[in-house]
């Protein structure tokens, strides 16, 4: 893969946020020839390189009731050295999807000759391993996991973390387009490759959406979601500097990856505001605005790559209602954070107002936050699923 160096970097604190770059080429092939690196504005990075950064690379795919054709395409995406994590929260019944799911799983690894994991998000088990790990900030009042696509995430990071992985990338299961699972994750490592700090994360700008208009395919840029984060976001980082910025391109970035070892240093938020998330708490906790609960991070920094992905993103659309509530939840965490100024407090609840998700005399909720993965007792958490039949959790490093 051959990307350009970000020619914008904006600093909080000991948070780097690299501008978009550009992927110029998809493969760059093998190692070229030494360069001078000192004026050179472009990465070549070589399959072997890639490679060995996708062998100790999860994959965590999120699903929920997805049309199984599709969630097969994205299966082939995934370069065969990543361990692939499947965490499901389909429906069980009348028709168990998960079944069928794990089942085309089965199928796929039978014939790539590799292992997986899948999980259902709902497994009484694993309820069971959280609740006596301590971390129960993930369990509802029932005892069951909470639903949500952070909420399967977090699950898919714990067990990258207990299979020993170094690095966990999420992509969507509702992607038409195998061949951008695999630019999106190929995009993951070679993020890996250039970052100098234990602690980095790299977030997907796709480079379109096509959509049909006027009977013709358009290829949009910006859906109006990322768009309001990203302003707000931008916002946000404006304050502090005193400058204005436009550097913030993947507020909403479903398709990002990170070191486990940020990832586990990391609050969560439930459902479609983890993302948001992601920076707002990044902020919170390296940003230097507060002081820092893991100082050793402070030393070494975070470095957040933003990369530009060159195939176009197509997945199944979600209707307005679910646009606009991913819309509000953005706006929330952003809103509540302690780093969030007064003024642009008022501009979110102004915003909130006019798009009608409040009445002007109503606050916004607060999105159900997680604290860092650093607070459960892995030893305990895998006890309990090391009894788990093998059916439910074809595991590898695990059991
Ligand atoms: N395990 C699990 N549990 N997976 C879930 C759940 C859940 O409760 N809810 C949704 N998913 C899965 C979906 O099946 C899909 O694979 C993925 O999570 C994303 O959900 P979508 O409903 O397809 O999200 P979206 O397409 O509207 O939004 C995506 O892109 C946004 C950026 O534009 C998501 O990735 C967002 O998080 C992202 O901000
Ligand atoms: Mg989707």
């Amino acid at each position: 893969m051959r990307i350009e160096l970000p020619r914008e970097v904006e600093r909080l604190g000991a948070v780097r946020f690299g501008g978009l770059q550009k992927v110029f080429e998809l493969d760059s092939g093998l190692k070229g020839p030494p360069t001078d690196e000192q004026f050179s504005t472009m990465y070549q990075i070589p399959y072997e390189a890639l490679y060995e950064i996708e062998k100790d690379m999860a994959i965590i795919v999120p699903v929920r009731n997805e049309r199984l054709k599709l969630v097969e395409g994205v299966l082939c995406g995934i370069p065969h050295p990543c361990l692939i994590i499947v965490v499901s929260n389909s429906q069980r019944q009348p028709v168990d999807r998960f079944t069928m799911e794990k089942d085309s799983l089965e199928t796929y690894c039978r014939f790539v000759k590799k292992h997986a994991l899948i999980a259902h998000q709902k497994d009484p088990l694993l309820a069971k391993a959280f609740q006596e790990a301590g971390y129960t900030s993930i369990l509802r009042q029932n005892g069951e996991i909470r639903d949500g696509k952070a909420e399967g995430m977090i699950v898919g990071t714990i067990l990258a973390w207990l299979a020993g992985k170094k690095y966990v990338g999420f992509v969507d299961a509702d992607n038409y387009f195998p061949g951008s699972v695999e630019e999106y994750i190929r995009e993951y490592a070679a993020g890996f490759v250039i970052s100098r700090s234990p602690y980095a994360m790299v977030r997907i700008a796709w480079h379109s959406k096509p959509k049909i208009a006027e009977s013709k395919l358009f290829f949009r840029k910006w859906g109006r979601t990322s768009a309001n984060t990203n302003r707000l976001l931008n916002r946000l980082i404006s304050y502090y500097h005193g400058f204005e910025t436009e550097l913030i391109k993947t507020g909403n970035a479903g398709e990002h990856a990170l070191t486990v070892d940020l990832a586990r240093y990391l609050d969560y938020s439930a459902g479609y505001s983890i993302e948001p998330y992601h920076i707002i708490n990044l902020i919170e906790k390296f940003g230097g605005i507060n002081e820092s609960p893991f100082p050793d991070v402070m030393k070494d920094g975070v470095e957040i790559f933003q990369i530009e992905s060159r195939n176009p993103h197509l997945h199944e659309a979600g209707d307005k209602e679910h646009v606009n509530e991913m819309s509000y939840v953005a706006m929330q965490v952003i809103y509540h954070s302690p780093v969030c100024p007064e003024r642009l407090k008022r501009e979110i609840l102004r915003e909130m107002v006019l798009r009608k998700f409040l009445s002007t005399k109503e606050k916004p909720p607060r999105p159900h936050r997680f604290p860092a993965l650093t607070s459960i007792k892995a030893e305990s958490f895998l006890k309990n699923i090391a009894s788990a039949p093998y059916e439910r959790l074809i595991t590898e490093g695990l059991l």
